[in-house]
């Protein structure tokens, strides 16, 4: 038995994420801690929400709450539509925590006594119309490496880069949207990255298993020379630049940055999971205290790349203390909807609120792993949706399990026939079916999602072209035993099939185990297609699995979220 942490990017707190967001890190995170679970592995799967910043403060202030009140009810609500989607988490914590508080002032403290970190006096943009400093990402202007007139002040999100305010070409105010801009002074921290580059470099030439994604953005960074970064901020929601409840002097009325304080929740929330359910932190994050025995994998969108393989890891490395530094990151592209970006600030796309109005979890999960952005950024459309969900879910598995569990029912008293043994045909399936078996095991541990929800589909076609074969519905008619043993082999396939398909559909999984194999909880992955089920034993025939999306329902939902005409 292995020990895995999994963790996914921390969603911002401000509003609902939508469905390109739930693709790129939690969903397939979650795959893939489903997965490990099932294979009989330790595993300690965290996520939280990212609380602190200006995108918070502007949210709070637009719903016309106190930042606190705003972020923790903004926590519940995301925490809710997680647990909605089926999100395995074994914590969702929040930044704003006092674990993190805690843990973030300590790394504050270390990078301080191993001189890594630098007092300097900034030009900040000030917005004289807004009365405020304003934060990088709330600069906006052209970027100058390519053009692309929307780049923010902290990074660019067309080509990646990460820029300076002062880098833009013709800035203005994100707020407000002057250019009544000033450079005022302020003091701040910086973290001594540029002494770290060649520890970096060599950290990141050793992972040659990595995606070429993400070493070659984070190569990128450090081929550009990395810069010291301000890891302080001009404002008040945020935690203190303190230790052991002494501010930094000069520090008054400031707050770390966001983006160094977000990555140390991983650990924070770990703290937070160990007081809430008695379990040890440190054994999963500090190589002295077993966490040197622990697999660690990060779930992050491209634009967080950088932050994960420069920015967290000069923080671990630098406080010269035995943390544990991640195995191995899955890096994803975007999912875009009809070829523009979903936008939270846009409202453009669906949100996960909006999409379990319309259907159940499992639907969305199936779409969104079977198209993930992987190799390339992947596209949403209503009728691609509709395409997948009917032909994939209702047409191939949902037929699958309904037709042999209604037949079974109907026909057979609801038992799981007795008597007669296995032939050719179910030699020949069961052999097609564990080569299958080992490319999708291998694909799992790869975290190749798209090409195991392709292995998992093919799968369901064996058991669907096995039963045209066996045509049990023929067989009742003249010989009993065969057409008993064609519904034991196929109900023992559902069952297979329904583990198999827990990283995806753990809501369609457990309703097939608890109706046709009378089991609750998890089911192991399997390691071959064999029998789990007690022939004599009975079932019940689960509801329809899977609804297929009907025309109407295609037509009023382009109309109300916007389709390929919007
Ligand atoms: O890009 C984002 O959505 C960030 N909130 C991700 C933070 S990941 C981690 F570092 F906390
Ligand atoms: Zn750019």
């Amino acid at each position: 038995m292995s020990r895995y942490l999994i963790t996914s990017a921390l969603p911002y707190i401000n509003g609902v994420k939508h469905l390109g967001n739930l693709v790129g890190s939690m969903l397939p995170a979650d795959a893939f801690a489903r997965f490990q679970r099932a294979r009989g592995h330790e595993i300690l799967f965290v996520c939280a929400t990212d609380e602190h910043g200006t995108p918070a403060e502007l949210a709070a202030h637009e719903a016309g709450l106190p930042v606190d009140e705003y972020c923790a009810k903004m926590h519940l609500l995301q925490k809710d539509l997680g647990d909605r989607f089926a999100l395995s988490f074994d914590h969702f914590g929040r930044s704003h925590s006092a674990q993190n508080h805690e843990i973030t002032q300590h790394f504050y403290h270390q990078l301080d006594q191993h001189g890594l970190l630098e007092e300097r006096t900034t030009r900040q943009v000030y917005s004289i119309d807004d009365k405020r400093f304003l934060p990088d990402r709330y600069v906006v202007g052209t970027c100058p490496h390519c053009g692309y007139e929307r780049a923010r002040g902290d990074q660019c999100e067309n080509c990646t880069r990460v820029l300076d305010p002062a880098d833009l070409i013709k800035p203005r105010s994100a707020v407000s949207g002057s250019t009544n801009l000033e450079l005022r002074d302020s003091k701040h921290l910086f973290l001594r990255q540029s002494q770290m580059v060649s520890r970096l470099r060599e950290w990141i030439d050793s992972k040659k298993d990595w995606p070429v994604l993400v070493t070659s953005i984070a190569r990128k960074w450090l081929d550009e020379g990395l810069k010291d970064r301000s890891i302080t901020r001009d404002l008040t929601w945020g935690i203190p630049v303190a230790y052991q409840g002494n501010v930094r002097p000069g520090f008054e009325g400031k707050v770390f940055y966001v983006w160094f304080d977000a990555p140390i929740e991983y650990v924070g929330a770990t703290m937070e999971w160990a007081e809430a359910s008695n379990g040890n932190w440190k054994r999963w994050w500090r190589q002295d205290a077993g966490g040197a025995d622990v697999r660690y994998v990060q779930f992050m969108g491209k634009d967080n790349v950088p932050f994960h393989t420069v920015g967290f890891p000069v923080t671990l490395f630098g406080s010269q203390e035995p943390w544990k530094v991640v195995d191995y990151i899955k890096g994803l592209n975007w999912m875009n909807y009809y070829g523009g970006k979903f936008s939270t600030s846009g409202s453009r796309g669906i949100f996960m609120d909006q999409a379990l109005e319309l259907l159940p979890a499992d639907y969305w999960r199936w779409y969104l792993l079977a198209n993930a952005p992987e190799s390339d950024d992947s596209n949403f459309t209503w009728e691609h949706f509709q395409a997948t969900i009917n032909h994939e879910l209702a047409d191939v598995f949902g037929n699958f399990v309904n037709r042999i569990a209604k037949f079974c029912g109907a026909r057979m008293g609801g038992v799981i026939p007795e008597g007669g043994s296995y032939g050719a045909l179910e030699a020949e399936t069961t052999s097609a079916l564990e080569r299958r078996l080992a490319e999708l095991t291998r694909l799992m541990e790869a975290m190749e999602f798209r090409k195991s929800a392709i292995e998992l589909r093919s799968m369901w076609v064996i058991g669907n072209e096995y039963l045209q074969k066996a045509e049990p519905w023929m067989k009742i008619k003249t010989d009993a035993v065969s057409a008993g043993v064609a519904i034991r082999y196929s109900l023992n396939l559902a069952m297979v099939f329904a583990a198999l398909a827990q990283p995806f559909i753990p809501h369609a999984s457990a309703r097939i185990a608890q109706a046709i194999g009378g089991k609750d909880g998890s089911l192991a992955w399997p390691a071959q297609i064999a029998d789990s089920l007690s022939p004599g034993a009975r079932i019940a025939v689960p509801d329809v699995l899977f609804a297929k999306i009907e025309p109407e329902q295609l037509t009023a939902w382009t109309q109300r979220f916007g389709g390929a005409a919007s």
